[in-house]
């Protein structure tokens, strides 16, 4: 695994040798630059081409953002907010899916040939270490008990496990952008904290912008006669996906404690983190809302995550329309009665 380690844990340029940003301004700045990007290239980027090719990566490099998580500040919480945090059910599954994340991603970018693929691909391995190095020290800051972590296998279809890694990132993320802005508004836990983690969605909002991306360019250079292959398989990660957020994850822990952890969180948890009532449907949009505000910076020829919103836009309307049938049933049983 020395090889695969090197790649998450190593950036072309140390992180150590980055200069710390000299004032507040800095650090606004590299913000503003995470969350802008253009291509100064002309033209449609056509995925396939060489331009959407580069363009991809050049995104993926330019909007670094250089920040360190040893040098994190956590903010001290009064005992009520420290309770609503270490008891909220996602620390064990957050940080096994950073490190799961990590090794994949790396496995897969050492696979890859492409210069520009590879350099994009490692670096997404190597922000996956840095949130797992977010978390851990979150969870040293606030003693937050954890299960201990399985050993992290390197995958054997590596281009599965690259997918499923990929996939499951464009759906955690979009419902987790609406859900951290709900916590925002509830003012459920200290700006200070939710300000922490203000880079890291905006970080994933990258990483499933690079996947989306990816697949795009993957899909047009990929020899035709291995597409039906490819896309059965694409079908079988979602129906993987979709029997992963069916159940809860369980683990015990040294003490014997068993740890329960949503895989549906950032769907089913809103209660955990606000106080506000919002119905199903007004979710979808908030999230909806959110997925496009993240991605309003970059470069409108770059390709969206589209299958997550196209779900968000089904249960809206779903749960609107059964909202509208309800209503009249009640009406009319009142009427009745
Ligand atoms: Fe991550
Ligand atoms: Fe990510």
């Amino acid at each position: 695994m020395g090889s695969l380690s090197d790649i998450y844990s190593r950036l072309p340029e140390s992180m150590d040798d980055l200069p710390a940003p000299p004032n507040a301004e800095a650090v606004v700045e590299a913000d503003f630059r995470a969350r802008h990007w253009l291509s100064p290239v002309r033209g449609p980027l056509k995925p396939g081409s060489d331009a959407h090719k580069r363009a991809l990566a050049e995104m993926f490099r330019d909007t670094f953002n250089p920040y360190k998580p040893s040098v994190i500040d956590w903010p001290k919480l009064d005992p009520e907010t420290l309770h609503r945090v270490t008891s909220l059910p996602i620390w064990d599954i957050a940080v096994q899916t950073e490190g799961k994340a990590r090794l994949r991603m790396a496995a897969y970018a050492n696979l890859v040939t492409d210069p520009d693929v590879k350099d994009a691909i490692s670096r997404n391995a190597w922000e996956e270490n840095r949130h797992k190095e977010v978390l851990s020290k979150m969870v040293a800051a606030y003693n937050i008990p954890m299960a201990p972590e399985p050993p992290y296998v390197e995958p054997k279809d590596v281009e599965w496990a690259y997918l499923v890694t990929g996939f499951s990132e464009c759906v955690d993320s979009f419902f987790a952008f609406g859900m951290f802005e709900l916590a925002k508004r509830s003012g459920y836990f200290p700006e200070a904290l939710t300000d922490t983690f203000e880079p890291i969605m905006q970080e994933e909002c990258r990483h499933i912008l690079l996947f989306a991306n990816w697949l795009a360019w993957y899909r047009a250079v990929m020899p035709w006669w291995r597409r039906p292959f490819f896309e059965a398989k694409v079908w079988a990660v979602w129906g993987f996906l979709a029997y992963e957020r069916m159940s809860l994850a369980r683990t015990v822990d040294d003490s014997g404690q068993v740890h329960t952890q949503d895989n549906n969180f950032t769907v089913t948890g809103t209660k955990e983190v606000t106080n506000i009532q919002i119905t199903l449907p007004e979710f979808m949009d908030l999230c909806l809302e959110e997925d496009d505000r993240r991605f309003a910076g970059y470069d409108p020829r770059l390709l969206r995550p589209t299958t997550t919103p196209a779900i968000a836009r089904v249960i809206r309307d779903v749960g609107r329309a059964w909202e509208f049938a309800s209503g009249i049933f009640k009406a009319n049983a009142k009427k009745a009665a």
